[in-house]
Parts: C-alpha cells; sequence; structure tokens
C-alpha cells in the first residue's frame, strides 16, 4: 500500500508532559487504522499531529510529498479543508447554524455555490440517514444525530483522509455502531483513508490495522487480514 501520511521520530510535550514520544506510524491510502490506548496515552495528540493541527516539537510528519509540520499555519488549515475530514468526539458542530448549513458552509469555502452546496449537503446527510437533521440547530439534534452530521461534513468534500477522534465516545453502543458503521462504509466506498481514535476493543473487526500507544509510544501492528 503507498504511504500516504507518516509520522517519523514525532514527539510533542506540553509542559513537563511528554505526551508523545519519537512516534513513527504511516497510513496507507484508503486505510482504516484504528488508534487504542488507555486515556491520557497520546492518541488525541499523535491525531493532531498527523493533521496538522499541531506542530511537533521533533520529527517530521509528511503528507504525500508536503513536509507538512513544515507549513505555516494558514497552509495547515487550507490543506486539511482541502484534503481532511475531521471528526470529534462532540462533533464540533457551530451551534448557530442549521445541520445542513453545517455542511454546506465548508463547500462554500472550497468554492461551491451557495445552491451548490446546499444540494451536496442536503444528499450528504441523507446518505448518513440524517436527512430529518437538515434543517435543525446541533442543540434539536440528538448525540447521534450530531454525529452523522459531522461524518457528512467531514467526507462532503471529498478527503484522502478522515480522523475522528473517539466519534461514538458519547454514544450509546447501537448509536455508536451506527454512526461507526457509516463512517467505515462511506469511506471505504471512496477510497477515503481513516485515522480512528477509539475505545472500542471490536477494533479488528471494522480496521484494516492497529495503532497502540501507551505513554506515548506508539506501536503499529501488521496488517489485519480481512
Ligand atoms: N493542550 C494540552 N495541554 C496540556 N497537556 C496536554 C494537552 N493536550 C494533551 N495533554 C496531556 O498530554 C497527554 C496525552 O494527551 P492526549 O493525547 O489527549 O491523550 P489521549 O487522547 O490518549 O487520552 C496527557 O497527559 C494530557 O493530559
Ligand atoms: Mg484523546
Amino acid at each position: 500500500m503507498s504511504p500516504l501520511l507518516r509520522a517519523s521520530g514525532v514527539s510533542k510535550a506540553f509542559g513537563r508532559t511528554r505526551a508523545l514520544r519519537d512516534a513513527s506510524v504511516t497510513i496507507g491510502a484508503g486505510e482504516v487504522v484504528a488508534v487504542s490506548g488507555p486515556s491520557g496515552a497520546g492518541k488525541s495528540t499523535l491525531l493532531h499531529c498527523l493533521a496538522g493541527i499541531l506542530v511537533p516539537d521533533a520529527g517530521e510528519v509528511h503528507y504525500g510529498a508536503t513536509r507538512l509540520d513544515e507549513l505555516d499555519e494558514n497552509a495547515r488549515t487550507r490543506l486539511r479543508r482541502e484534503a481532511f475530514g475531521i471528526v470529534f468526539q462532540f462533533g464540533g458542530l457551530v451551534p448557530e447554524l442549521t445541520a445542513a448549513e453545517n455542511v454546506a458552509v465548508p463547500l462554500m469555502f472550497g468554492g461551491l455555490s451557495r445552491a451548490k452546496a446546499a444540494e451536496a449537503a442536503r444528499e450528504w446527510l441523507e446518505r448518513l440517514g440524517a436527512g430529518d437533521c437538515a434543517p435543525l440547530r446541533p442543540g434539536e439534534l440528538s448525540g447521534g444525530q450530531v454525529q452523522r452530521v459531522a461524518v457528512a461534513r467531514a467526507l462532503a468534500h471529498g478527503p484522502e483522509v478522515v480522523f475522528a477522534d473517539e466519534p461514538t465516545g458519547a454514544l450509546d453502543s447501537v448509536a455508536g455502531e451506527e454512526v461507526l458503521g457509516s463512517l467505515l462504509a462511506e469511506a471505504r466506498g471512496r477510497g477515503t483513508a481513516v485515522v480512528l481514535v477509539t475505545h472500542d476493543n471490536r477494533v479488528a473487526a471494522y480496521a484494516d490495522r492497529e495503532i497502540v500507544v501507551r505513554d506515548g509510544v506508539a506501536a503499529e501492528s501488521p496488517a489485519v487480514t480481512r
């Protein structure tokens, strides 16, 4: 599998806390990789370094031919907007906007007309089983619906990688499985890579590979045979 995203010897500290120590991981194009490990292990820090949200103190992050960690803030923001989709544990939707607007606005930033963005947003919400949510604001949605909208927003612009940080951590197991199921089905259908931080121990059932993080140290498992 051709490497799409590669962290090499990445370290990141917050004050005296060494959140990530010399982490080296590779994500292949279209690969679904689960990141697991105890709370506080450095999973989110690893994901944020891979996604260009955080700049590591040491080491390199490569996205294809681009040295991600050397880009300035604006260039990283642009890259995230174009090539990456991100789903947070609590959705991270804009509370003042409807579900449809939450999906449509980033598409308009990407250059789509208002009408085209609205149409694409509607289609994506339907695809995620959240068509009914379109006119509602996040405060009017269930946790599961919020995450469906967040997944629609993360996928709608056709990213190469979706980063999801415990996207089902706040949901009951049924809602969680539905959200995860649709995220992975849509991503696999499009050849979108997924970096999924999860506490769910049925990782092997849906990921191609697992990265286990403990005390800031990342260990990659070999590919799971599917
Ligand atoms: N912004 C921050 N400021 C200070 N400490 C942080 C910050 N982010 C993470 N940490 C610390 O770094 C360590 C790793 O955190 P994190 O990557 O969030 O772990 P995980 O996602 O595995 O729970 C923890 O000890 C956490 O408290
Ligand atoms: Mg975390």
